[in-house]
């Protein structure tokens, strides 16, 4: 029988095609063995059983093969939630968290009502549900298999303040019955050309949730231009966005009519969230 240490000497294998090949082997034996990563560390010579190392082995070749590890394991932590994902939609982002972020720090009123447009795995209107039980949320998806997604980790966190259903953007939205004091979109804003669409792990999520027309704007411009309609006075628009349409969105916003927007940087200090209010 191999052991821990054996097992994840193996981590070679993934160095041509991931920046963290040590992190990835651990992870795929962590799901496995069903342990966490200090345990690993803690117990490198325990031996795995043969059935837990056949199918290791059989993850790690997907992994080869460039499957994206939360795809693999079927989950992703987001936020402080761990998220079933799947291929209908995109792989939850750590950077989407800072758009929660924001949106925690505007402190909106109790009783208020949000609307995450897209929501894939749900991680942007779960996460904000949950920091916000006080609020009553909404969320939306073109993508079926998305919506049945994002409803299954909504009953995981047993929220009840979140409903859940499809639509293409606002197209199922009753405007005269729904209006709201945010709307939040991490939305597809890649475009159609380029060429990061054929590297890495975004190769294996789908297009719906990526691609959106020749300069990545089409569905921004969608969203922004109808938001106004649906939201009440003194309404959030959140919307996520590429490093290098920072400058686009608040020019879509500003002529929307959209007030006190503004681009925040995540992390690596890159234009990421651009936000305003309607009067
Ligand atoms: C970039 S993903 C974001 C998913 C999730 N909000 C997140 O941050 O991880 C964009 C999502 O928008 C959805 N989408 C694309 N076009 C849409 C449309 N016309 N109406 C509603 N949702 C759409 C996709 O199916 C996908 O789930």
């Amino acid at each position: 029988m191999a052991s821990i240490s054996k097992l994840l000497s193996l981590s070679s294998q993934l160095e041509s095609i991931s920046d963290t090949p040590q992190l990835d082997c651990e992870l795929l034996l962590c799901h496995v063995i069903d342990k966490d990563r200090t345990w690993l560390r803690t117990w490198p010579d325990n031996t795995v059983s043969p059935t837990h190392q056949t199918l290791f082995k059989s993850l790690l070749d997907q992994r080869i093969k460039g499957t994206p590890i939360a795809y693999i394991t079927g989950s992703r932590g987001f936020w402080s939630m761990d998220l079933n994902v799947s291929s209908d939609t995109l792989i939850p982002r750590p950077e989407t968290e800072l758009l929660v972020e924001i949106v925690l720090k505007l402190g909106l009123p109790s009783q208020a009502c949000g609307l995450d447009l897209g929501t894939g795995s749900g991680a942007i209107a779960l996460a904000l549900a949950s920091e916000r039980l006080d609020m009553q949320w909404f969320a939306v998806d073109a993508q079926l298999g998305a919506v049945e997604l994002a409803q299954d980790n909504c009953n995981q966190q047993q929220l009840s303040n979140v409903s859940i259903f499809q639509s293409n953007w606002f197209d199922a939205i009753k405007q005269q019955d729904n209006k709201f004091d945010l709307i939040v979109s991490n939305p597809p804003y890649i475009a159609k050309d380029d060429p990061h669409l054929s590297q890495g792990d975004v190769r294996f999520e789908p297009k719906t949730a990526l691609v959106s027309g020749v300069d990545g704007l089409d569905d921004i411009k969608v969203i922004v231009s109808q938001s106004s309609m649906y939201l009440n006075t003194n309404g959030w628009l959140v919307l996520e966005h590429g490093y290098d349409q920072g400058k686009a969105v608040r020019d879509l916003m500003l002529f929307a009519g959209f007030n006190e927007v503004t681009t925040k940087q995540d992390y690596n200090n890159l234009d990421r969230i651009t936000l305003g209010f309607w009067k």
